[in-house]
């Protein structure tokens, strides 16, 4: 019987189309699945959408149109976007699936009966955007240390989970399992920063929205959308709903769970300590790959830097973008996309390295033997060189995709074809073509060429399917063993096709520009969809005006003109700005939080409204104290998905100046 794996992604938030960034978890673990199955492992690829919480409830609402509806639209074009990749997950969970929603209700149900989730209130910080609470220690200047947003004080009646109970023995199990987190510095962190200082136990339901699954009895409450999206991992088996629970009993534990470093605590904490609940044996393995950057910027739409497949797809074609992401990946760091940079990757790897080596010894054999693959019956030293490199290559990338290594899996391919490309310039066919003497010794060359480039392609087979498939149909094979010397001699090679086209600079910006272009029309008709859905339902939902001040209380806030003077980027901060402002008649430092949305340059220069009789504060930045005395007024900030917008004065603004 054939050995199981079992491998899950993280289910994207069904929120908007998946960005690269969400897309190359999927290809990534497609090429893991992929080079499972080829080893001969039966495998169950499970991917999903996680579907409930108050961003998805706000964004319908916005939209006048009804939460179901509206994760149908995203889960649609998550699913496009898989099938594009070509993702060959087994399986795709909705958490709005029917069985989920059961399966769900039954785990809460089950760990509340058992004492392990109880009722309390709980008091503390709360992040609406991110839908968590917060403790005081993980607060600074009262804003989310997720997000960077303000938080708001809060008390409600909520379900909590006995986290703390479980905590010795998760240790325990992580002591035991080396391995069990990868990375390996992802799991200190997550060790020393939260298993160690103590679980706090986790608020697991929230009050304050309804689109998610209810409390069995308590239908105030809605279930926290961690343990709703968590629990797809034994759902999609079956568990809780599958009486006979088939899938269950054989793919789990889970082999590994692929996810991204911003989740691993959820699923090294939080995860493992439901399942001890639930006395369900835990995951082989968690391993939290790094994220993809535009360049070193992290990929948002305020930046208007985020890049999605089908669009890369169009330029580079899909193995184009499948080979640059896995290549770009390191092991245990992020790793960074620009144009330029798979530019130069697809002509150096893809058309020169690999379409070449393919279409020159497919064309030799072709010129020199009418297609027939000949013996390999002359050889010399310089062929074990090259036969032991391919071996050697076989060895390691078995090594590197048993350890997840996979960018160092494909460079020790890319490797091996370039041996090959010197072997050829080492042998010179074309002059070994000018002597009938040297004709055998032609063909051994061309044979260990051809079967070099089989064993290649096999090997290349999980990472760049359809390249691997044309390039075993133009040997006429279709061998996948990684044995050297199965290629079958007499038969014939087909035509050399152009695997990649070389791209030109020029060409493809230019290329570029008209998809942005189209880009933009689509998003702007888009737009105007949803303007028409707005305006049909007409209820965009606004905060409430809060409660009438007089205008004595209100000249109390002393706003007034400030000039930016210097403004800089907090080191290590990926929230705050650090700036002198020029009031006139003094100067002010203040830190901000609105790095996410603006850079320090766009804002020197400017004149912005400071609030100039707020209490100053100190604040701890990078472990000095440093005061912020003052504050600048910006729009937005409360709402998911806010765009932080500064409020600037006129150009001609006198400094100082008070607003009223
Ligand atoms: N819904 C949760 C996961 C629940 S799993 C039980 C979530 N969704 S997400 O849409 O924010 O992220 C989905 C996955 O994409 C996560 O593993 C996340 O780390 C990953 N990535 C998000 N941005 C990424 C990059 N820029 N690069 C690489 N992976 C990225 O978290």
């Amino acid at each position: 019987m054939k050995e199981k794996f079992y491998l899950t992604t993280a289910i994207p938030y069904c929120s908007g189309k998946p960005h690269i960034g969400n897309t190359y978890e999927v290809i990534l673990t497609d090429a893991i699945a992929r080079y499972k199955r080829k080893m001969g492992y039966d495998v169950f690829f499970l991917t999903g959408t996680d579907e409930h919480g108050i961003k998805i409830e706000t964004k319908a609402k916005e939209m006048g149109i009804t939460p179901k509806e509206f994760v149908d639209g995203v889960y649609a074009k998550v699913r496009d976007m898989w099938a594009l990749v070509g993702a060959s997950y087994d399986k795709f969970i909705r958490t709005t699936d029917d069985y989920h929603e059961k399966a769900v209700t039954g785990i809460f149900k089950k760990l509340y009966e058992q004492g392990d989730i109880y009722k309390s209130q709980y008091e503390g910080h709360y992040c609406v955007p991110c839908e968590s609470f917060f403790t005081d220690t993980q607060v600074t200047d009262g804003k989310c240390p997720d997000c960077g947003r303000p938080v708001e004080r809060a008390t409600e009646d909520a379900y909590f989970f006995r986290m703390s109970k479980y905590a010795d023995r998760l240790l325990k199990h992580i002591e035991e399992n080396p391995g069990f987190v990868e990375p390996e510095a992802r799991l200190k962190e997550m060790v020393n920063n939260f298993l160690k200082p103590g679980l706090q136990d986790l608020c697991v339901t929230r009050s304050s929205f309804t689109w998610g699954v209810p409390v069995p009895g308590d239908e105030k409450h809605v279930i926290y959308v961690w343990i709703d999206a968590l629990s797809n991992y034994i759902t999609a088996l079956g568990y809780e709903v599958d009486e006979q629970g088939e899938l269950f009993k054989k793919y789990w534990p889970c082999d590994v769970h692929v996810i991204g470093k911003d989740i691993v605590r959820f699923h090294t904490i939080y995860w493992p300590i439901m399942l001890l609940a639930l006395g369900i044996p835990l995951p082989k393995k968690i391993y939290g790959h790094g994220w993809l950057n535009f360049g070193t910027d992290k990929m948002s739409k305020s930046r208007g830097n985020v890049m999605y497949a089908d669009e890369l797809a169009e330029l580079f074609g899909v193995d184009g973008v499948r080979y640059y992401t896995l290549s770009a990946m390191p092991y245990s760091s992020d790793g960074s996309i620009t144009y330029d940079s798979m530019i130069a990757a697809f002509n150096t790897d893809l058309a020169n390295n690999l379409g070449n080596l393919v279409s020159r010894t497919v064309s030799m054999n072709k010129k020199y033997f009418g297609s027939v693959i000949q013996a390999p019956v002359a050889s010399e030293a310089i062929d074990g060189e090259l036969k032991a490199c391919v071996a050697e290559t076989v060895a390691k990338v078995h090594e590197k995709m048993d350890t997840y290594h996979v960018s160092d899996a494909l460079s020790a391919i890319f490797d091996m074809l370039s041996r090959a490309n010197k072997y050829i310039d080492e042998t010179t066919p074309w002059v070994l073509a000018k002597s009938e003497d040297t004709k055998a010794r032609l063909g051994t060359v061309l044979y260990n060429l051809l079967e070099t480039i089989r064993v290649g392609a096999s090997l290349l087979s999980p990472f760049i399917p359809d390249t691997a498939a044309k390039i075993l149909a133009t040997l006429g094979t279709d061998d996948m063993s990684e044995e050297f010397g199965a290629l079958v001699c007499g038969k014939a090679t087909g035509e050399a096709e152009v695997l990649f086209k070389r791209i030109d600079e020029k060409e493809f910006y230019e290329r570029l520009a008209a998809q942005k272009g189209e880009t933009a029309e689509k998003k702007e008709e888009a737009k105007m969809e949803e303007v028409k859905v707005e305006e049909a339902a007409a209820e965009k939902v606004y905060e409430p005006v809060a409660d009438t001040v007089v205008f004595d209380d209100f000249v109390k806030v002393d706003m007034r003109v400030a000039k930016v003077l210097e403004c800089e980027a907090v080191p290590k901060s990926k929230k705050l700005l650090k700036f002198k402002l020029d009031l006139g008649f003094e100067t002010r430092q203040v830190f901000s939080g609105i790095a996410k949305y603006y850079s320090p340059e766009e804002l020197i220069g400017k004149k912005v409204i400071m609030v100039a009789n707020l209490a100053p504060r100190m604040m701890k930045i990078n472990g000095n104290e440093e005061e912020s005395n003052g504050m600048i007024v910006a729009s937005g900030g409360h709402e998911p998905d806010a765009v932080v917008r500064l409020l600037f004065a006129a150009d001609d603004a006198n400094v100082g100046d008070r607003v009223s």
